[in-house]
């Protein structure tokens, strides 16, 4: 049903009777999230202006003390989503718990918990390279009307309503599933209004680019260290093309687009690797298998991983279907 040019507001409300008991929570939720990451956008934007306007750890002219990105962009997130009392809880990565919301008030009713990388690639702001906010949504398992706990947080990936992510790239954009495939809105800065740009996103099965950090090389698992050499390896479609840019929303973006394999294995410096599970791996797992692509921790569907800590690591292997298939042979052996 998607048109390209259809802003995002009209294709949220087109697509909600997509969900047959929908009550239009989960719509409000993605338009909250839409707004919050307008305004990240802005900040993102002018993060290269630190120099002239402040550092973090300064104080502006207001007096207030200027923000680390990452943290501000955290507080947009949660002040956005808790405001508008559209969730009943949340969890991120820069919140060493979850929160609860209106978790004194038994008239609540909102059943959907986020959980939230609020900026992912945040090393590279500094260098004015792309960064990213990455966001997965559940439906709680506990009932309505009482405090959310930790197991409505630690939910199999497989479970996810809604996952996404915003790139604020050399334009900004908003990739989205809900379990009906994949679909990408850029934003228009001008007017502030997200059009259908990549509708029905997919990744090529297979692809020619792999991303991974080389320079831990010596300290990859054996099945790793061998792929690796059969990326680069003079024979049919090979020696393939090596592209890391160190922001997993950048590097899953554009290998969907072209094809390609991310991968972040365990280490003999990481045993789990770096990447979290329920706010890193899961959703861009939900997004890859939405986009006929796959997702595994070298050996397993990372969607079928029971969680069993909030920021929990698990190695990840993600991207075009054979790509990921032949590491995963390599792995095995
Ligand atoms: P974050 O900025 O949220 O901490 O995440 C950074 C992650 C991920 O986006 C990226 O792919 C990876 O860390 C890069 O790690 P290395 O520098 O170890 O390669
Ligand atoms: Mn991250
Ligand atoms: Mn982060």
């Amino acid at each position: 049903m998607s048109k390209k040019n259809q802003t995002l507001g009209e294709f949220i409300i087109e697509n909600q009777t997509e969900f047959k008991y929908s009550s239009g929570e989960l719509s409000k939720l993605i338009n909250a999230i839409r707004l919050a990451a307008k305004v990240v956008n802005h900040e993102v934007n002018k993060a290269g202006l630190v120099d002239i306007i402040g550092a973090a750890g300064d104080t502006n002219v207001q007096g207030e003390d200027q923000q680390k990105l990452d943290v501000l962009a955290n507080e947009k997130f949660i002040q956005t989503l808790t405001k508008r009392e559209i969730v009943c809880g949340i969890a991120s990565e820069e919140e060493d718990d979850f929160i609860s919301i209106n978790s004194q008030d038994e008239n609540h009713q909102n059943k959907y918990i986020v959980l939230i990388d609020p900026l992912d690639g945040s090393s590279n702001i500094d260098v004015n390279v792309s960064v990213g906010t990455i966001f997965s949504i559940y439906r709680r398992v506990t009932p309505v009307g009482t405090p959310v706990t930790l197991q409505d947080f630690l939910q199999p990936g497989r479970n996810q309503v809604a996952a996404g992510y915003v790139i604020y790239g050399t334009s900004t954009m908003l990739v989205y599933t809900t379990g009906h495939g994949v679909n990408g809105f850029t934003l228009n800065p001008a007017i502030g209004t997200f059009y259908l740009s990549h509708p029905n996103m997919e990744f090529p099965e297979t692809g020619k680019i792999y991303s991974i950090n080389e320079g831990n090389y010596n300290h990859f698992p054996q099945g790793v260290k061998d792929y690796l050499k059969y990326c680069q390896k003079e024979e049919g479609d090979r020696p393939y093309t090596s592209r890391y840019i160190g922001s997993l929303v950048s590097d899953f973006h554009r290998n969907m687009i072209k094809g390609g394999i991310y991968i972040y294995p365990k280490s003999s410096m990481a045993s789990n690797g770096k990447l979290r599970l329920l706010y890193e791996c899961n959703p861009m797992a939900f997004l890859a298998e939405q986009a006929n692509a796959k997702a595994s921790d070298g050996f397993t569907r990372i969607l079928d991983i029971e969680p069993t800590e909030l920021h929990q690591r698990v190695p990840f292997f993600c991207g075009s279907r054979k790509m990921v298939e032949k590491a995963e042979e390599f792995m095995s052996k």
